[in-house]
């Protein structure tokens, strides 16, 4: 019998800490109007002294609790992050520590479709029977690569995680997967490593990215769908990786896809990498939009690039 990667648990973690596009005002030569035309941005969460690890345990215990799991139940952990504490090890195997479990833990590196090539990875441990339950973490620090000085880039990114446990079920689950690469964008959105204890900063093409993200997932969304024998009218939520309303808006119009069919969390999150998936999935789940049976497609594409999507029922 066919095994499916069915998420039974969500959860989410932001920082305290607002920073509104006034509040960039001060120190950038920008405006909150140029900000929310542009990108839809509206505030975002900065952390002061929290890692990548401690967002990723908050998001973590809340998804454990709702699939009623323990953390010994759980088989392997995925974690996404473009931001991790250390160079070595993986921040996976410091969140297995700090939840209590015992499971081998590894990352993810896919920028901000990181969660989709995370769950994708989970995807193939369940459906081929090597685990029973999955803890896939998308979790991010991106502040601490923002050049704060940058006006292009440092209204964009933000701190956040989401957590989702994927779990064997018998009947439904994620019906479709697909991940792509194309390096030969890498001077279109990357960090330098500049070495030890010194970090590089997002350096990026906006226009390029902008019309290459627009392309790459509607192309891919329409793929999804084909392959799937639907159409947009057979999704109930799009939860896309959230970078620009704009990116978001066209990819909706090409699929044809009515944007109140569409999670958005980019006023109040700005773009959180590999943690705007989960993070604007446990919002549509707690708040109630999102509910068993629904059918879902995550989308999202990262720097460099890495790009991919997801088509399941939840
Ligand atoms: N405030 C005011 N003016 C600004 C700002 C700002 N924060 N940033 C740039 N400008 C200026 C530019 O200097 C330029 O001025 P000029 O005409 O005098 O030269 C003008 O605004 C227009 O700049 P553009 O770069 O052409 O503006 P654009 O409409 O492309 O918007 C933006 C820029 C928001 C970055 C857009 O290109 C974008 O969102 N691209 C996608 C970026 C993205 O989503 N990256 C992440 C996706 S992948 C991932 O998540 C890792």
């Amino acid at each position: 019998m066919k095994k499916f990667a069915r998420i039974i648990g969500t959860g989410s973690y932001l920082p305290s800490k607002v920073v509104t596009n006034f509040d960039l005002e001060k120190t950038l030569n920008t405006s909150d109007d140029w900000i929310t035309a542009r990108t839809g941005i509206k505030e975002r969460r900065i952390v002061t002294d929290q890692s990548t690890c401690d967002l990723a345990l908050e998001a973590s215990l809340k998804a454990l609790s709702m699939a009623k799991l323990k953390p010994q139940d759980i088989d392997l952990i995925i974690l996404s992050t473009t931001t991790p504490d250390k160079i070595f090890p993986a921040t996976a195997t410091m969140l297995q520590d700090r939840l209590g479990a015992s499971c081998p833990a590894f990352d993810i590196q896919a920028v901000c479709a990181g969660f989709v090539f995370a769950l994708t990875t989970a995807q193939q441990y369940i459906e081929n029977g090597s685990a029973k339950n999955i803890l896939v973490v998308g979790s991010e620090t991106m502040s601490k690569i923002v050049d704060w000085s940058d006006r292009s880039t440092a209204i964009l990114f933000a701190d956040g995680a989401g957590a989702v446990v994927l779990s064997t079920d018998n009947t439904t689950g994620i019906k479709h997967s697909k991940i792509c690469s194309d390096g030969s964008y890498l001077s279109s959105l990357h960090v330098n490593n500049n070495g030890i204890n010194e970090l590089g900063t997002i350096q990026m093409e906006g226009n390029e990215v902008f019309k290459i993200a627009v392309n790459r997932l509607s192309d891919l969304a329409e793929e999804t769908l084909k392959d799937c024998n639907m159409t947009s009218e057979d999704l109930t939520w799009m939860v896309p990786h959230q970078a620009n309303i704009r990116i978001i808006n066209a990819v909706a119009k090409k699929i044809k896809l009515p944007m109140d069919k569409v999670i958005q969390t980019l006023d109040k999150h700005g773009n959180t990498s590999a943690a705007s998936i989960p993070l604007a999935l446990d919002e549509g789940v707690r708040d109630g939009r999102i509910n068993k049976g629904d059918t879902l497609l995550f989308e999202g594409i990262g720097g460099g690039f890495s790009w991919g999507s997801i088509l399941l029922e939840y």
